[in-house]
């Protein structure tokens, strides 16, 4: 297959998550997602949570009033964050677990005992044209169950296995590479759009640029604390320089081009 290029979503939570830490309205979130988008970021990512821990409701409303590049509003399939999102109508929606009951053991949206709850939530956000992911471990019967609710796409949970990688257990990280690996050919085969996140940092995203079958990456905790360090489009720059050269490998593996 030929690799599109890959598109990094930064996510801006932790900035609210600072602001948030003092009251007041800086660091703004806002600012961040122009920074980001001027540093190359392809959509701004935000999580509205029930408990409004970070990102809150005005910020999902100004992102949606004031930026250019799309963005990607993460919420609960719960009936009050759809009818928030119908509302604001974001570029797109990502489908993640809040309650230990919507999870599995590997942390992504239990997809497979959720169906029912789900394909509602599922079509409505689809019928108002905001294009729905949902966030799932890389295992295939929660694939097939988001293939099923005609979701376009799915975002597979990078969490363990750069946890794995972080604290050096080489086995385990083996192990969740090759079930991301091919949890991502699986997606790609039923027709679903494959992105990844959580955990993710230059290196782990240059390696999971190199599957060919994933379009979006959305990152944010690294990125932020990069910032501290380096600033926050530098770090941006850095993290694009990283999964181009991944995406790179896979144009030299195959000989094809990148789009
Ligand atoms: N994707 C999803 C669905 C998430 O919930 C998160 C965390 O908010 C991320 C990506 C980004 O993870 P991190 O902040 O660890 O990069």
């Amino acid at each position: 297959m030929s690799a599109p290029k890959i598109r990094l979503g930064i996510n801006i939570d932790h900035v609210a998550t600072l602001r948030n830490a003092r009251g007041g309205v800086l660091p703004d979130p806002l600012r961040a997602a122009h920074l980001a988008a001027e540093a190359g970021a392809d959509n701004i990512t935000a999580h509205l949570r029930e408990d409004r821990r970070h990102i809150r409701d005005d910020d999902i409303a100004r992102l949606v009033a004031e930026l250019d590049s799309p963005l990607n509003m993460e919420m609960a399939a719960t009936e009050e964050m759809t009818a928030i999102a119908l509302e604001a109508k974001p570029h797109a929606a990502c489908l993640v677990p809040e309650r230990r009951e919507e999870r599995t053991t590997e942390g992504g949206l239990d997809v497979l005992s959720q169906e029912a709850t789900l394909a509602p939530v599922v079509a409505a956000l689809g019928d108002a044209g905001i294009r729905v992911s949902l966030f799932i471990g890389a295992e295939r019967p929660q694939i097939a169950a988001a293939a099923r609710l005609s979701a376009p796409a799915i975002e597979i949970h990078t969490g363990g296995w750069c946890d794995a990688v972080t604290e050096g257990r080489d086995k385990d990280a083996e192990r969740e590479w090759q079930a991301i690996a091919d949890g991502a050919r699986y997606a790609d085969s039923l027709g679903l759009e494959v992105h990844a996140g959580h955990g993710l940092d230059y290196d782990t995203a240059k390696k999971i640029s190199t599957l060919p079958e994933i379009v979006e990456l959305n990152i944010g905790h690294f990125l932020i604390g990069e910032a501290v360090f380096i600033g926050l489009a530098e770090a941006i720059r850095r993290m694009r320089a990283a999964m181009d050269k991944g995406r790179e490998a896979v144009r030299l593996r195959e000989g094809d081009s990148v789009a």
